[in-house]
């Protein structure tokens, strides 16, 4: 909730789902997400439409706090994994079903949280070719 958002417009809402019956169905309508019924919890960060002060923007701002999220998880010495639910139809509509979310509830993603099985190391991923100096080059 400390996350950046459009005209400070704090869209969002986090379930907290624990109960098991609820975390092994994400997996009957989500493919990537087989890892959710072995964590004890998974935080699912919705976007309220109703909250929006700034059209658009709820996408954005939820990321920013799923970001949050995953690092917070992180420095706890905790495992976490953004899943993404939105924008894919049918993750949502299902998602709403089963944690009975209002309509204009939307759920952005389910972020199962637990103790790490393995530790790898951090990602070397930084390309200096996507870095720009005042215009944009091909490189
Ligand atoms: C919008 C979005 C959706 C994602 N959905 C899934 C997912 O459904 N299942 C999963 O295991 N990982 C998912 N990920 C995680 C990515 O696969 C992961 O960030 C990427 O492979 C890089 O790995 P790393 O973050 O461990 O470095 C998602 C990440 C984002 C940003």
């Amino acid at each position: 909730m400390s996350a950046p958002s459009a005209g400070n417009e704090q869209p969002w809402q986090f379930l907290l789902v624990s109960e098991k019956s609820l975390l092994e169905a994400f997996p009957t309508f989500h493919p990537f997400a087989n890892m959710v019924p072995e964590a004890p919890l998974a935080i699912v960060v919705c976007g309220d439409l109703r909250l929006e002060k700034v059209p658009g923007n709820w996408v954005i701002d939820c990321s920013a706090a799923v970001e949050n999220l995953l690092i917070a998880a992180q420095s706890l010495g905790l495992g976490a994994v953004w899943s993404g639910l939105y924008p894919e139809e049918e993750r949502v509509r299902k998602t709403q079903e089963l944690l009975e979310l209002p309509e204009k509830v939307i759920p952005l993603a389910i972020v199962p949280v637990g103790h790490p099985a393995e530790q790898k190391p951090p990602a070397r991923r930084f390309d200096a070719s996507r870095v720009h100096h005042n215009r944009f080059q091909e490189k």
